[in-house]
């Protein structure tokens, strides 16, 4: 037998192991779309929005189906049943790993000062270490926690959400007149809204709750990962396996939202006009155990901004133009609404 051949079988042995190791795998895991070798199923992913084609596998696979990324395996959770079920599992709370901070700790010795944030912390923490310091203050999780709520968490979601707020205003004019008639009623013109006042603001509480149902600013969620082999209604999850939740489906679920693309504030209240407290399918801040750290601190801005913002301001469309449309940048990762202009104009007293 010449070394080619040799060679040659030995590649065909090893690649039919790995096959059939991971058809084993597979096989206990929730079926979904084949994949091409390598890349699994990412050419089928291509050529539109990523949540809008997960939405739509959904249809063809069921509301719990797997996709294969490279060599991991992504299971995608599309009602919120599911999501409230998996996330709320210690086993499923974990996080994949970040690349960016190791690509940056690699180039460190040969950059010639700190370019920015990621640098500047991790030459403290060299320095510290240098001197023999230990604080547990600086550490490399520390640091991918920090930049995750400095520039992602913290910022961009709640300014994108109010960004959507104004665009559903124009789009709303009627909705607009309801805000303020509720601000001047319970605030009135003399002082500044505040958040004792929110108890009694259920109409606003309602807009900014359609809000965040429609803008669906994190479509897909955030990725959680199991941090071991985990068995959930009779599938089993290797460890590392990754997760996904599409708040995007949950929110435009046509099981929980009648019409899910009309924007109106009083699905969220009751008949009597108060706030509904259960709300099913609604999780714009993700739930269980990884549920978003700041939701409560992003729901006091946003009813500050908007309750000022109604109070003090009308917002129009531009002289002679249509109120723009109320479409998203289609990002999957954050979904900010297309740039829009508008003209804002002060209330008279
Ligand atoms: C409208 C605004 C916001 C939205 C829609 C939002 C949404 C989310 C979502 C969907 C997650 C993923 C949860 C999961 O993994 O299942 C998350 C995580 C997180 N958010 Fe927010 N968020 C907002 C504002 C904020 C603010 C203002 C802060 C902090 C200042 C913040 C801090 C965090 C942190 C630290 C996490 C990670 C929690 C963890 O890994 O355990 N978020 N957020």
């Amino acid at each position: 037998m010449s070394v080619t051949l040799i060679f040659a079988s030995i590649i065909i042995v090893y690649l039919l192991h790995d096959f059939v190791k991971k058809l084993l795998v597979w096989s206990k895991l929730p079926p979904g779309p084949w994949g091409v070798p390598f890349l699994g199923s990412i050419p089928f992913l291509l050529g539109g929005p990523l949540h809008k084609i997960l939405d739509s596998m959904r249809k063809k696979y069921g509301d719990i189906y797997t996709l294969g990324l490279f060599h991991k395996q992504v299971v995608m959770l599309s009602n919120w049943e599911l999501v409230r079920d998996f996330f709320g599992r210690m086993e499923i709370s974990g996080r994949p790993d970040a690349e960016e901070v190791r690509k940056h700790k690699r180039d460190l010795p040969s950059s010639s000062g700190a370019k920015d944030y990621i640098d500047a912390y991790l030459t403290e923490m060299e320095q510290q270490k240098s001197r023999g310091e230990i604080n547990p203050n600086f550490s490399e999780l520390q640091l991918r926690v920090n930049i995750s709520d400095l520039f992602i968490a913290g910022s961009e979601t709640t300014s994108n959400t109010i960004r959507w707020c104004v665009l559903f205003l124009l789009c709303h004019p009627e909705i607009q007149g309801k805000l303020q008639a509720e601000v001047d009623d319970v605030v009135g013109r003399d002082r500044l809204p505040s958040l004792n006042d929110r108890d009694r603001m259920p109409y606003t509480e309602a807009f900014l709750m359609e809000v965040q149902r429609l803008a669906r600013l994190i479509p897909l969620g955030v990725t959680h990962a199991a941090t071991e082999d985990v068995e959930i209604d009779g599938y089993q999850f290797p460890k590392g396996t990754v997760f996904m939740a599409s708040i995007w489906s949950c929110h435009s679920d046509p099981k929980y939202w009648p019409d899910p693309e009309k924007f109106d504030p009083g699905r969220f209240l009751n008949s009597d006009g108060t706030l509904k407290t259960k709300i099913p399918s609604f999780l714009p801040f993700a739930l269980g155990k990884r549920q978003c750290l700041g939701e409560s601190l992003a729901r006091m801005e946003l009813f500050l901004f908007v309750t000022i913002f109604m109070q003090k301001l009308t917002f129009r469309t531009t002289t002679g133009r249509p109120h723009p449309k109320a479409e998203s940048v289609d990002s999957f990762a954050l979904n900010p609404p297309k740039p829009f202009q508008f003209l804002i104009e002060e209330r008279m007293e």
